[in-house]
């Protein structure tokens, strides 16, 4: 099955990369949100993106009108019958996925695919909702969606070959590297990603180093681009929290706890980059 229309549920950070690199790749995109407010916060990160993009030569004014062009946005989830693969990209609530995904099996034809960018919510309960579980599968994209290259592919237990080809094909067509891995909590990405993210909050809240200290030793000193605070920060304190609470309630292991000065500051609303505060502030 060709993918010709992309059904993209959540205008967020993730939402709208995702559309937009679908929009880059010629696919026709229907943008779903529940708020006008927050569709048009995506269309203009979509915009200043391509602009960035323009800035450095790599776009044409044309192509970023073009690209733009492509991209409907919806407010009713109805209007996504039209779509012959949706990802999700709601909020990382496991609920809300559950009855995401009940409402898109009912709408959406029966050859549809349904895929969800969840960062560790399990893929096989996600499909257990639905009447196609073979046709619901995880599309782990990762940010800033328009230029990091992997596309994490879960597999969830009913998930079909034919679900895994196709969504295999649909990654390499927007220009991604895909790597398909089996649905277990954090699935490869964020088991290990986010046990070091929380370990250098702990390190934190022990007072081994300051924020600035911990994340200057792990750029300088393990070449990594952003320290784990500030990728932290530039993920959301709340995700990493969430994502945390899936592998230690999924794995049962004391390993994964989520460090309590984490939960304090998820509590004050100190959610990083997004909320203008989270280790650093931003302004
Ligand atoms: N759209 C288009 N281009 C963008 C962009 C965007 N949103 N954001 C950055 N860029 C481009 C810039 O234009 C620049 O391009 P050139 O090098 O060609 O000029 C390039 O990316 C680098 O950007 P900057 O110079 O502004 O900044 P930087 O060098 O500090 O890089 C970064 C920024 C790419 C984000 C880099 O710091 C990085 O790779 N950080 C780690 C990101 C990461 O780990 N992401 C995964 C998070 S985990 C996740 O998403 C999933 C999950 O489940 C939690």
């Amino acid at each position: 099955m060709e993918a010709t229309v992309i059904g993209v549920v959540g205008a967020g950070q993730m939402g709208s990369g995702i559309a937009q690199v679908c929009a880059q790749h010629d696919y026709r995109v229907l943008l779903y949100d529940i708020s006008e407010a927050a569709i048009q916060r995506g269309l203009s990160a979509i915009s200043a993106s391509l602009e960035r993009l323009i800035k450095k030569g790599a776009l044409t004014q044309q192509q970023k009108d073009t690209t733009l062009a492509r991209i409907t946005p919806i407010r009713e989830l109805e209007a996504l019958r039209a779509a012959s693969v949706v990802i999700e990209a709601a909020t990382e609530r496991e609920q809300l996925k559950f009855e995401l995904f009940e409402r898109l099996d009912r709408l959406c034809p029966p050859e549809t695919l349904l895929a969800s960018n969840t960062s560790s919510i399990s893929i096989t309960a996600i499909a257990a909702r639905t009447r196609r579980p073979e046709q619901v599968i995880g599309m782990h994209f990762f940010n800033p969606v328009p230029i990091m290259n992997l596309v994490e592919i879960v597999r969830g237990l009913r998930t079909s070959d034919a679900t895994c080809a196709t969504i295999d094909t649909l990654a390499r067509r927007l220009g991604k590297t895909p790597v398909t891995v089996n649905d277990y909590p954090g699935f490869v990405s964020n088991r290990i990603l986010m046990p070091m993210i929380n370990e250098a909050i702990y390190a934190l809240y022990e007072g081994v180093a300051s924020a600035e200290a911990i994340d200057t030793v792990m750029k300088l000193g393990m070449n990594h681009p952003m320290g784990p605070l500030q990728l932290a920060d530039f993920i959301g304190l709340d995700t990493c929290l969430a994502i945390l609470e899936v592998l230690y309630a999924g794995l049962g292991d004391p390993k994964y706890r989520p460090c309590p000065l984490l939960r304090k500051m998820v509590a004050a609303g100190w959610f990083g980059r997004k909320t203008g505060r989270g280790f650093y502030e931003y302004s």
